[in-house]
């Protein structure tokens, strides 16, 4: 049955192998049976401070990407945050049913915090506009990466919260996590999830990086000194990740290529897997050129937004009456 699927990327740069494996790949198998909504989710990326030229340019970059991994708007709506305002109205009633405790307890903003004892009120409610998010289009699966875990449970909470409050609102969403691509981690520090803000090129794959620096990053990966190809996440975390790499990337199992590789060192392994991704971004880095400055791309964001506006408009009516707020009323 064809389920209603939703899912956001921040346009914040550098989007990595981490961000294709762990979510990308599965916006572009979901889209050929779902009926899908892919978000860049501008309005998240502002709890950070953002320059105002970079930021236009890193949407439009994500929305390229988006079109160059694979998303057909034909099939997808594809469209930018901002342009869809009821993300925002629905934020803030969502927020005025959410607790700062539970926000308190998120993962990402403790650590993006760094616990100092004053941070943006906008990084703290991040989740809440999450939440908004999915909850705007009656989305029942949200295909991320396992960081996003603790927030997809947010959001069921106070889905069910609003719902035994006000009466049946939302739809209860689910999140859908890949096996070999939920969790990459960097290569410089396989402890630490691979990520678009750390300071080391290295420590991540980016895209649009050319074959030279790809190779330069996974040669220069950290693994261990036993010399043995065995997956084991905790007693061989860097050898483990590039294994989760190669696996997602080539379709091969785990398992398979334990095999392959057990007689050779990890140099091997390191060159055949730089092949592999090379492989896999050329096409896409390659599409990403020919679309950038196209018109196609813009005409795509603003058909994805006006698609959208009309869904979220239909449960902003449908969130009005539940509250009392205004003088909507449901059906009009
Ligand atoms: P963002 O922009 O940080 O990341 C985009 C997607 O990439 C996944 N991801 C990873 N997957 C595997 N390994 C990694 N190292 C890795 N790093 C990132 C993320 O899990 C995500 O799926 N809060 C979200 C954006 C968002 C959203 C939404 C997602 C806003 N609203 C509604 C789903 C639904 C975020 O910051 O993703």
């Amino acid at each position: 049955m064809r389920k209603r699927i939703f899912s956001g990327v921040q346009p914040t740069g550098n989007i990595h192998i981490g961000n294709y494996l762990g979510a990308l790949k599965q916006f572009v198998e979901l889209q050929e049976d779902n009926e899908c909504l892919y978000c860049i989710v501008d309005l998240h990326s502002i709890t950070v401070p953002q320059a105002s030229q970079e930021l236009k340019k890193h949407i439009l970059d994500v929305a390229a990407l988006y079109l160059a991994v694979g998303l057909d708007p034909k099939k997808s709506l594809i469209f930018v945050q901002s342009d869809v305002p009821a993300h925002s109205e629905l934020a803030w009633i969502l927020m005025c049913n959410s607790y700062t405790g539970e926000l308190s307890r998120m993962t990402q903003f403790k650590q993006k915090n760094r616990g100092q004892a004053s941070a943006p009120a906008g990084l703290f409610t991040y989740p809440v506009l999450m939440a908004a998010d999915i909850l705007l289009y009656d989305s029942q699966v949200v295909p991320v990466g396992n960081d996003q875990k603790q927030h997809i449970e947010l959001t069921r909470d106070i889905a069910l919260r609003v719902n035994n409050t006000y009466g049946e609102t939302f739809v209860v969403p689910e999140g859908r996590y890949l096996k070999a691509g939920a969790r990459i981690m960097a290569l410089d520090d396989p402890t630490s999830k691979m990520s678009k803000s750390a300071e080391n090129i290295h420590s991540r794959i980016s895209l649009l990086d050319d074959p030279a620096k790809i190779k330069k990053s996974i040669m220069r990966a950290t693994t261990d000194s036993e010399g043995s190809v065995r997956y084991d996440l905790a007693e061989k975390p860097g050898l483990s990740n590039l294994l989760n790499i190669y696996s997602a990337f080539s379709g091969q199992s785990v398992d398979s290529l334990v095999e392959q590789y057990a007689g050779g060192g990890y140099g091997v392994l390191k060159k055949d897997l730089v092949d592999v991704i090379v492989s896999n971004l050329e096409p896409i880095q390659q599409h990403f050129n020919d679309i950038r400055h196209s018109s196609e791309l813009i005409s795509a964001l603003s058909e994805g937004a006006a698609k959208a506006k009309e869904i979220a408009q239909k449960t902003m009516v449908r969130v009005h009456d539940r509250f009392g707020l205004g003088i909507r009323r449901a059906g009009k």
